[in-house]
């Protein structure tokens, strides 16, 4: 890693320094991004700083920094940590405080952090060059926001340990009325039936950017039949096909959930005939 952004300067990472009163340290006050690039060119850039702006507003922390700002940040990253595909991270928490009061301070200044970092390349369309991911499921145990994307992460890296320790790649995760909800960091669809389905958004899951291009371009190639609807954990064990989606799995197929193959425990075709077609759209995002 070569240099990081933090508070307006360029810096190695060594040098970046934090104040340990900062409420992102003290209470995981703040949101964060990832915006993934692919040979230089960012996958899907205003899509990520306008729910970064989102967030920000949704948390009261009031920053007018232009789309400029974020790019200047993100082509200067880029320019000083080359590699083919690279993920750039962006935090800002409320800023360090004095004293610790759960009362949003008034009068600080927010922190804004950001690095760059290496990220897998992207798929390839061939199914037999892809290794499919094993995943394991569980009641979803997080709070009642999780369309922000908050860095009060606690829960969701508990559910992903759950799976780490499980030997699988993934949790996926259901509410108290076994519908599906996402997994711990990735969004996720199920096939059946040549029918593309995934839970619709709310305050149960991230409005993933990757799940919003891939509905996208699925829609406009109109590929599949696609359904926003509530899916029970049940059919998600009878699917054809599971997908799980992230800025840093891009569409990450799963061929065994729980022990159990997932259709015929290959990478499935309208996994392999989707991802050709996101391959060749995604550029326009
Ligand atoms: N994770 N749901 C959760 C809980 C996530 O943490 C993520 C992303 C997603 C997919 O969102 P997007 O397509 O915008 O990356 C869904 C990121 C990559 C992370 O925390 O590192």
């Amino acid at each position: 890693m070569n240099s990081v952004y933090l508070n307006g300067s360029y810096m190695p990472l060594q040098e970046a320094k934090i104040s340990p009163m900062d409420r992102g340290f003290l209470f995981g006050d703040g949101v964060y991004e990832v915006i993934p690039s692919y040979s230089g060119k960012t996958l899907g850039f205003d899509l990520h700083i306008d729910r970064l702006n989102r967030n920000l507003k949704e948390i009261d922390i009031e920053l007018h920094l232009d789309n400029k700002y974020w790019q200047d940040i993100t082509d200067t990253l880029l320019a000083q940590n080359p590699s083919e595909n690279t993920g750039i991270y962006f935090q800002i928490s409320r800023g360090a405080d004095t004293k610790r009061l759960h009362a949003y301070p008034k009068n600080i200044t927010p922190t804004i952090f950001a690095f760059a970092f290496d990220i897998a390349p992207p798929k390839p369309a061939d199914k037999l060059k892809v290794i499919g991911l094993k995943v394991t499921t569980d009641q979803d145990q997080r709070w009642k926001r999780c369309h922000l994307k908050s860095t009060s992460l606690l829960g969701n890296i508990m559910h992903y340990h759950q799976g780490q320790t499980a030997g699988v790649n993934e949790t996926i995760l259901y509410n108290d009325k076994n519908e599906l909800t996402e997994a711990s960091a990735c969004n996720v669809f199920i096939v059946k039936d040549k029918v593309l389905s995934t839970p619709p958004l709310s305050y149960q899951l991230l409005g993933g950017i990757t799940r919003h291009i891939l509905l996208d371009i699925v829609r406009k190639h109109t590929l599949l039949k696609v359904q926003e609807r509530i899916i029970s954990i049940d059919e998600v064990r009878q699917a054809d096909e599971i997908w799980i989606t992230s800025s840093s799995k891009e569409i990450a197929p799963v061929i065994e959930l729980d022990g159990q193959a997932v259709g015929d425990g290959k990478v499935g075709d309208v996994w392999e005939r989707t991802q050709a077609v996101f391959n060749q759209h995604k550029v326009d995002y």
